[in-house]
């Protein structure tokens, strides 16, 4: 089946880099959030990253406008008969993603791939949720994904080999490369990256440095482009959050065990850049 049309569920942080991505790659792109502010906050987004890549001289002004026009939003997955890919970007719960597999393999036509953006979170128990577990796979873009070159592919237990390849072609065709993650839980890049950002938040908690101090420490010291605590600002407290109980749970061992102040700042409301507090005020 030729791919021409890209359902993106989830129009957040990540689902609105992805939906970009794919419209910029010349994909007509559906973009379906279940709140109507999140649509309209992500068409903004993906307009002004649109017109940054203009004023820097890497997209030409008629590509922006084409870009756009091939991005329709949607409130209700119905509208997903039409896709010939799918990319799901929703929330980082376990529960929340099984039964929005659930629906779109009700929804979906037969041959279409369903993937998940998830960062940490089993593909095999999304796969299984679904009539086509062969047609299911990880797709884990990371963020700002219009920028960043690395697109982590999981392979479920029942994922086929005929799926994979077809999700790396893609991946060639935005531009990005794909590189194959075993599903564990975390996969390569989280399973990595929260421990990290997790003892920078012990390390906050416990006065050992201010986030400054030890943002700097890390980016100055360790050559990171980005200290810990403002890459867990970008990345989202919540998120960071989810993924640390997914390793915690799913490893069992104590040393993924998330930070108390992570679970009181989510539970205060403080998720970071997209809330306005973090570990720094935006
Ligand atoms: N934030 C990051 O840096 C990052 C990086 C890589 C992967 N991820 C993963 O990407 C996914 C999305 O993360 P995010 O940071 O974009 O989250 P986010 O909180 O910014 O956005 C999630 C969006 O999903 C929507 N949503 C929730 N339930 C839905 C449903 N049933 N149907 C349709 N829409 C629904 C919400 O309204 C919201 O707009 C998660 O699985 C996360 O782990 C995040």
């Amino acid at each position: 089946m030729t791919i021409k049309t890209v359902g993106v569920i989830g129009a957040g942080t990540m689902g609105s880099g992805i939906a970009q991505v794919f419209a910029q790659a010349g994909f007509s792109v559906l973009l379906v959030d279940v709140a109507t502010p999140m649509l309209d906050r992500a068409r903004t987004t993906i307009a002004r990253s649109l017109d940054k890549f203009v004023e820097k001289g890497k997209l030409s002004a008629a590509d922006r406008d084409g870009s756009l026009g091939r991005l329709r939003v949607a409130t209700s997955v119905d509208e997903l008969v039409a896709a010939d890919y799918a990319v799901e970007a929703i929330v980082e719960d376990a529960d929340a993603k099984r039964a929005l597999f659930a629906s779109l393999d009700a929804i979906a036509k037969p041959e279409v791939i369903l993937s998940s953006n998830t960062s940490s979170i089993s593909i095999t128990s999304l796969g299984a949720a679904t009539k086509r577990p062969d047609k299911v796979l990880g797709m884990h873009f990371m963020n700002p994904v219009p920028l960043m070159p690395l697109v982590e592919m999981i392979r479920g237990h029942a994922t086929s080999d005929e799926s994979m390849q077809i999700a790396s072609g893609l991946c060639a065709r935005l531009g990005k490369t794909p590189v194959e993650a075993a599903d564990y839980p975390g996969f390569i890049a989280n399973r990595i990256l929260m421990p990290m950002i997790n003892e920078a938040i012990y390390a906050v908690m416990e006065g050992v440095g201010t986030p400054q101090a030890i943002d700097a420490v890390m980016k100055l010291g360790m050559n990171h482009p980005m200290g810990p605590l403002t890459l867990a600002d970008f990345i989202g407290l919540d998120v960071c959050l989810a993924i640390l109980t997914v390793l915690h749970d799913g490893l069992g061992d104590p040393k993924y065990r998330p930070c108390p102040l992570l679970r009181r700042m989510v539970a205060a409301g403080q998720l970071g850049r997209k809330s306005g507090q973090g570990f720094y005020t935006y």
